[in-house]
């Protein structure tokens, strides 16, 4: 449930859900490569999670690399997962330090071993905290997450677990990636593009969309609370009437 923050005079919404959109962008404009946007661009996640953190938010989702971004060079590839890598591994202290948890959705398969290792020990090490519930998706698409869902609920129907005409849309969010999570209240995109990019399309059927023109390692406090002050103007219904 959406807190108020007394100190902003704010409703701030309990899940905020991230594309982190402009890495490349902003690395160009500093005539650095795209690698640099990318560094720049991790270094900002740790400060976005501190400042949701302390504003209020609950829950934080952010999309750090989609199925579809295997479609970059290698090189860029690679640069993003060992940024991923050392990213997990030096984060598990300061997880600790302010009881966030940490979780990791995507798909497993795919991903380097040294990175796997990194995202069982940080979710391990973290699985007791009981602050901001942090989740990043890494070799996400919610088409494939969907996929993957269907199949697991295909095989308990053909093991007999499970009559077709039980399959509610409570069943689908059971074998959702996000199963623990609610669905996010507010989705913020970064650096002026307005698309879902296959991110959370079945957990954001009801958020609020806030698109803003400013590039991911330049998105601050600011930002956040200027997003959070624009959902704070919107009238929530849920498919209702106006009451
Ligand atoms: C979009 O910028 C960003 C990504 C595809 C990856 C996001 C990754 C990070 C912020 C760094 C790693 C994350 C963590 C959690 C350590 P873009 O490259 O598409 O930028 P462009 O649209 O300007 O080219």
């Amino acid at each position: 449930m959406d807190i108020r923050n007394e100190k902003l005079g704010l409703v701030i919404p309990c899940h905020v859900a991230i594309i982190m959109d402009g890495n490349g962008r902003w690395a160009k404009k500093r005539h650095m490569p795209r690698t640099y946007g990318h560094a720049a661009g991790a270094s900002n996640v740790k400060s976005v999670v501190r400042i949701a953190d302390d504003i209020g938010v609950q829950y934080l989702t952010i999309y750090a690399f989609s199925t579809e971004n295997w479609k970059r060079s290698a090189e860029e590839v690679s640069a993003l997962m060992t940024l991923l890598k050392k990213y997990l591994h030096d984060y598990i202290g300061e997880c600790n330090e302010n009881n966030v948890r940490c979780r990791i959705i995507g798909r497993r398969e795919g991903l380097r071993e040294d990175l796997l290792a990194e995202i069982v020990a940080l979710e391990e090490a973290t699985k007791t905290n009981t602050g901001l519930q942090f989740t990043i998706a890494i070799n996400y698409g919610g088409r494939d997450e969907i996929t993957r869902a269907v199949q697991q609920i295909a095989t308990e129907v053909q093991e007999g677990k499970l009559g077709p005409d039980l399959i509610t849309e409570e069943t689908i969010s059971r074998h959702l990636d996000t199963r623990d999570l609610p669905d996010p209240d507010l989705l913020i995109r970064t650096s002026g593009e307005e698309r879902l990019s296959n991110y959370l399309p079945w957990q954001l059927a009801y958020t609020e969309f806030y698109f803003t023109d400013v590039f991911w390692p330049d998105f601050g406090r600011e930002e956040l609370i200027e997003a959070v002050k624009k959902y704070n103007q919107r009238e929530r219904r849920f498919g209702g009437v106006k009451s």
